[in-house]
């Protein structure tokens, strides 16, 4: 009988198909808090996995069979693609879903999506890092750049805040970077507890009272959207020019690609313009962002 070939689905869908996930294995998962932890995952299929790359700031679409898809921020290291780590705050259907994986299962990916953080335009300056509870998560990748870039940076802080020391995601990452000295690491938290001896106070307010200069300095914040709001109003009142400020938004995401029209502020979507705006290119836009 004559051999024919059969044509399968990725040679009608190929590559091209932005919506076809790739396969993962989740090789880890930690807790970070009580109700938010870390997977780290790592492509199936090894030649995806060696030829997969992302940039500081850029997301994922995570799915899990037979509950749903949703966007995170892919928050390890780019200069090791190869395992790719997660943070997730428990909130849904899809959320609780990845928080009940174990290492060895598998889940959907589409990766990397979204634009970055512009690290190469901001080489020679200063970089303040503002965030908030899981909102470090977006700055932990562009931490980890800054440091392995170190010589092309001047001095690099990072303000972060969270409700309590336990609600503190990557603690082995903070402490680590304090005993590094090359950051200069300042905490907060919201109110003053038995064994803390760093800053007590909301986030605003605890950089109000730093007062950076703004002089050849960019920052970078991203944590709850309140925190967000004040955070800018300060810097704004620091005289930070709107150029030198970047934050990274939320917006509900479905198709990731610009097709949907679900992410939209104005006239941007978040999945393709963003989530990384200047408050700049922010402040164009008619309606509200926050
Ligand atoms: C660019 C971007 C980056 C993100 N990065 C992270 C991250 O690193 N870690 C993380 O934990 N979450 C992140 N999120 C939010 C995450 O996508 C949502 O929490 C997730 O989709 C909720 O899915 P679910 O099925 O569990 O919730 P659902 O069952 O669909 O909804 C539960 C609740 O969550 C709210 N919700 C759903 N999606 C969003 C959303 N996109 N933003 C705000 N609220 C939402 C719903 O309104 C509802 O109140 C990010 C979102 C975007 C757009
Ligand atoms: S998520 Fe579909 S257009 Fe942005």
């Amino acid at each position: 009988m004559e051999k024919t070939n059969i044509v399968t689905e990725k040679d009608i869908v190929g590559k091209e198909n932005p919506y076809l996930p790739s396969v993962a294995i989740v090789t880890q998962v930690i807790e970070e808090t009580p109700n938010i932890l870390s997977i780290q995952l790592e492509l199936q299929d090894p030649e995806e996995k060696k030829s997969f790359g992302f940039k500081p700031g850029q997301v994922g679409q995570i799915s899990v069979f037979g509950s749903g898809e949703s966007t995170f921020v892919i928050n390890s290291p780019s200069s090791q693609p190869e395992t790719l780590q997660f943070t997730v705050m428990k909130v849904g259907v899809n959320t609780s879903a990845i928080s009940n994986l174990s290492p060895g299962e598998r889940v959907g990916i589409r990766a990397p999506l979204g634009n970055w953080f512009p690290c190469e335009q901001w080489e020679q300056k200063d970089i303040l890092i503002i965030g908030g509870g899981i909102g470090l998560a977006p700055l932990r990748p562009l931490i980890f750049y800054i440091l392995e870039n170190r010589d092309k940076y001047g001095d690099l802080t990072l303000l972060y805040a969270a409700k309590t020391p336990e609600d503190r995601c990557y603690k082995y990452d903070l402490e680590q970077w304090e005993k590094s000295g090359h950051i200069n690491l300042v905490q907060t938290i919201d109110t003053a507890c038995h064994g803390w001896d760093q800053e007590v106070g909301l986030c605003p307010h605890v950089l109000e009272q730093l007062k950076p200069s703004p002089e050849d300095k960019v920052a970078i914040t991203c944590g709850p959207p309140i925190m967000i709001k004040y955070t800018l109003e300060v810097l704004n009142k620091l005289k930070f020019k709107s150029d030198m400020v970047y934050t990274t938004l939320e917006r509900r995401m479905k198709c990731g690609v610009g097709k949907c029209g679900r992410c939209n502020i104005g006239h941007k979507f978040v999945c393709v313009d963003g989530p990384v705006f200047s408050l700049e290119e922010l402040e164009e836009i008619p309606e509200p962002f926050i």
